[in-house]
């Protein structure tokens, strides 16, 4: 199979229109969803694609497209195990179908920042899960940080009553479905492409995403307001084809995961300030944040926490265990 994938990359190489990749580079497409710019994963797309092609130039050469222009995230996976693309970063609540050990970074309130998140995630149960799936052909590769979720409906949101009725836009994940429906709410999985659309056309009413999602592609413009609950996190696996790895040189492997680690590293420390410019920005731009004080907030922690036992036997009791004395 090592040849085979060898002549599919040869193929690729040379059918490919990408002014940017000479004959003969090992060509790396990175597909992802988000925009390019006040986004932590679109900021350490672009490093990462600039530093492979000065770096690795004549051996390798990256193309990335993101807001979704070549697949979106229900697709990418099947994509990427067909060959036809090479790297992806979608958010840990995109993997059901192939583990359902990631969930526990869906679960409400587990984390209670991003630094807990990225402890749990060096944690030796953390680095673990990055080869959960090679039997599914996937490598996880590395952890990129997004932030914090946020709650925003076409109403205010203040107590999680407020969210009785209302559709939800969640990620193709089932423990966001168990979530909307603790407060009361109709979730819908869709794709994150659509999601400006179905909120304007009042095909759901509200969703959750961090600030650089919900000020990137302008969720606050049409929705009452966001409220601050900190509830849940969205953060990335940077992920690739087990069989591509391997048909690379030594060399070359070595080089692109060195470039990836130190990318992974500088990106992951700006990601809460890239977020907070983004919140920052959707002020500016005049949109309604809502903040909760600390009673307000203990009733969504306790409407959303029951949530939990439903699927503490997909992660396992001593992950919770270990995340929690992280929050400690
Ligand atoms: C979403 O679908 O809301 C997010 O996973 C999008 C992203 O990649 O941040």
């Amino acid at each position: 199979t090592t040849a085979a994938t060898a002549l599919a990359l040869t193929v690729t190489a040379g059918t490919t229109a990408m002014a940017a990749c000479d004959e003969g580079e090992i060509v790396i497409k990175f597909s992802h969803v988000t925009n390019t710019d006040k986004h932590p994963k679109g900021i350490a797309a672009s490093l990462l694609e600039q530093r492979v092609n000065d770096e690795m130039n004549g051996k390798a050469c990256m193309e990335v497209f993101p807001n979704s222009t070549l697949y979106n995230d229900n697709k990418v996976l099947e994509a990427m195990l067909q060959g036809d693309v090479q790297l992806a970063a979608p958010s840990l609540s995109k993997f059901e179908k192939f583990t359902k050990q990631f969930r526990i970074f869906d679960l409400p309130f587990m984390f209670k920042d991003v630094n807990a998140v990225d402890a749990f995630q060096a944690s030796d149960a953390g680095q673990g899960l990055l080869d959960s799936m090679q039997r599914r052909g996937l490598q996880g590769l590395a952890y990129w940080h997004n932030g914090m979720k946020q709650m925003s409906a076409n109403v205010p949101l203040e107590s999680p009553s407020d969210a009785n009725g209302l559709k939800f836009r969640v990620q193709s994940s089932d423990v966001l479905v168990a979530q909307m429906e603790a407060i009361g709410g109709s979730p819908q999985k869709m794709a994150f492409s659509e999601v400006y659309g179905a909120l304007q056309q009042g095909v759901v009413d509200g969703q959750e995403n961090t600030w650089s999602n919900i000020y990137g592609k302008k969720f606050f413009e049409v929705q009452d307001g966001v409220t601050e609950t900190n509830h849940g996190i969205i953060d990335y696996l940077v992920v690739t084809n087990v069989d591509w790895l391997e048909s690379l040189d030594a060399d070359v492997r070595d080089q692109f995961l060195t470039i990836l680690g130190e990318v992974t590293t500088t990106r992951n420390a700006e990601s809460t300030a890239v977020n907070n410019a983004a919140k920052q920005s959707i002020i500016d731009a005049g949109g309604t944040i809502r903040s909760l004080n600390a009673e307000q907030r203990q009733e969504w922690v306790d409407t959303m926490r029951p949530v939990w036992d439903k699927f503490s036997k997909d992660v396992g009791q001593e992950n919770i265990d270990a995340a929690q004395a992280i929050n400690a």
